[in-house]
């Protein structure tokens, strides 16, 4: 029975993994139901924002194929939804559906659920039991950005570089196209497609004039293109306008001025932010802004006056290198510090993964005080599930794969699917 859980739960992850570039700024939720002898009625993932959640989809199937729900389990990677949101609560469906017991990944972040999806389900006599810490890791994980604007107030921050082994990001003349190889940079829209937003510095447009966008047959949606440009220097030409989806530029000077108004002809939305000491956009205030609009993983594509700026203030949380092997010389860092790390103290950072890429490489690291721990369950009467790893079976393997329509990168750092 155990074993059963966490193989559900693990299809439930792999579910969940096909809303990643679908579902934001919902979380990415999956949901297995089933029987307590193994059979599996319906797989389900929450769709675009409106949409049905994960719950409900997996509802939907069970009942297409004619199941009997009454005295059914649902295993389901994020405490089911006790609000109306954009859609009714899911508590609500599981509980009208007649199912008998319900295994919850990791408890809701968001303050209008956060424990009250369980309190509702036990307070109409289903059974709610929790995953082990390991899989509500793997849980928290897969919506690391959603986690991280609930409980910190902001999005989650990946800064993506490519660099050479000699660690330049750009020549010394600013050209740095194509540092990495073609592989390299398909994967970096891989993980472009999982951010709420895409973050760069007018630097970096002036420079590569970048379309910014993700360039992916299976993109649903693109995300939000944001340039700090504290004086509205970005040309009305540059090439994030030609391409399709959102930009938001923004600055520090008033917004009624010619540059601003060719910016806004041009397609862009202006927002005016507090400058910080040196003129430019405070970062906090940014940030502040960027969680107001729901962004829940911010991937950071900049040069090194933003990247660093962003370091020394500390916001970024997670680095996405690229390393290729070869020697630019003369030219730019990832990043320009005011400071950096005493050679004395442990490193603030740390490896996570790392791939190679064709014949790159790909290195993850986090900040080593980066919160990542599974958030226990809060009721008395919870059960917590064995740790014994069970293989899935075949048809339900199948089943699973059938329904992931599109995967973007995987959970970090977790085995879990
Ligand atoms: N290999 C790679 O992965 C990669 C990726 C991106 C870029 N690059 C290279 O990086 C180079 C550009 O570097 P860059 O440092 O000039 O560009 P950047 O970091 O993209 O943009 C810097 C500009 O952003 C504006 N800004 C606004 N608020 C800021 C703040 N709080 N902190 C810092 N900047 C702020 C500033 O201009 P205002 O003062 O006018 O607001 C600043 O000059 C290019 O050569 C490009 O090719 C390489």
């Amino acid at each position: 029975m155990d074993q059963l859980d966490r193989t559900r739960l693990r299809e439930a992850l792999q579910a969940a993994e096909s809303a990643i570039g679908l579902s934001d700024p919902n979380p990415r939720v999956g949901c297995v139901i089933g029987s307590a002898d193994g059979a599996v009625f319906g797989i389900g993932a929450t769709q675009a924002a409106g949409g049905p959640h994960a719950e409900v989809m997996a509802l939907r199937e069970a009942r297409a194929q004619g199941r009997a729900l009454a005295g059914a389990t649902a295993w389901v990677t994020l405490e089911p939804c006790s609000h109306h949101g954009r859609t009714p609560p899911c508590c609500d469906a599981l509980v009208e559906s007649g199912i008998a017991r319900v295994v919850i990944g990791i408890r809701d972040p968001n303050p209008r659920v956060n424990g009250r999806g369980a309190a509702r389900l036990a307070a109409a006599g289903i059974e709610v039991a929790w995953a082990p810490d390991d899989i509500a890791a793997a849980c928290r994980d897969i919506n690391i950005g959603f986690f991280s604007r609930h409980e910190r107030g902001r999005p989650w921050v990946r800064m993506k570089a490519a660099i050479s082994a000699d660690g330049r990001v750009a020549r010394a003349d600013g050209s740095s196209q194509w540092i990495t190889g073609a592989a390299a940079r398909q994967d970096g829209h891989r993980w472009r497609l999982r951010a709420g937003a895409l973050l760069t510095g007018v630097g970096t447009v002036l420079a590569d004039d970048p379309l910014l966008n993700v360039r992916l047959p299976q993109a649903r949606r693109q995300p939000l293109r944001v340039v700090v440009d504290s004086a509205w220097r970005t040309p009305a030409t540059a090439r994030l306008f030609a391409a399709a989806g959102p930009v938001l530029v923004i600055g520090t000077q008033p917004v009624d001025g010619p540059s601003a108004i060719r910016l806004r002809h041009a397609g862009a939305e202006l927002l005016r932010l507090p400058a910080d000491a040196a003129g430019r956009v405070d970062l906090g205030p940014l940030m502040a802004a960027l969680a107001e609009r729901e962004v829940n993983e911010l991937h950071l594509e900049a040069g090194p006056a933003l990247n660093g700026a962003m370091l020394d203030g500390d916001w970024v949380d997670e680095w996405l290198l690229y390393l290729a092997p070869r020697l630019v010389g003369a030219g730019l860092p990832p990043a320009s510090l005011n400071s950096g790390e005493a050679l004395a103290e442990p490193p603030r950072w740390q490896w996570h993964a790392v791939e190679p890429i064709d014949g790159d490489l790909r290195l993850l690291a986090r900040r080593r005080d980066a919160h990542l721990g599974g958030v226990g369950p809060a009721y008395s009467s919870v059960q917590t599930l064995s740790e014994a790893p069970v293989e899935s079976t075949e048809a339900t393997r199948k089943s699973v794969e059938e329904s992931i329509a599109c995967s973007g990168p995987r959970g970090l750092g977790t085995d879990s699917a």
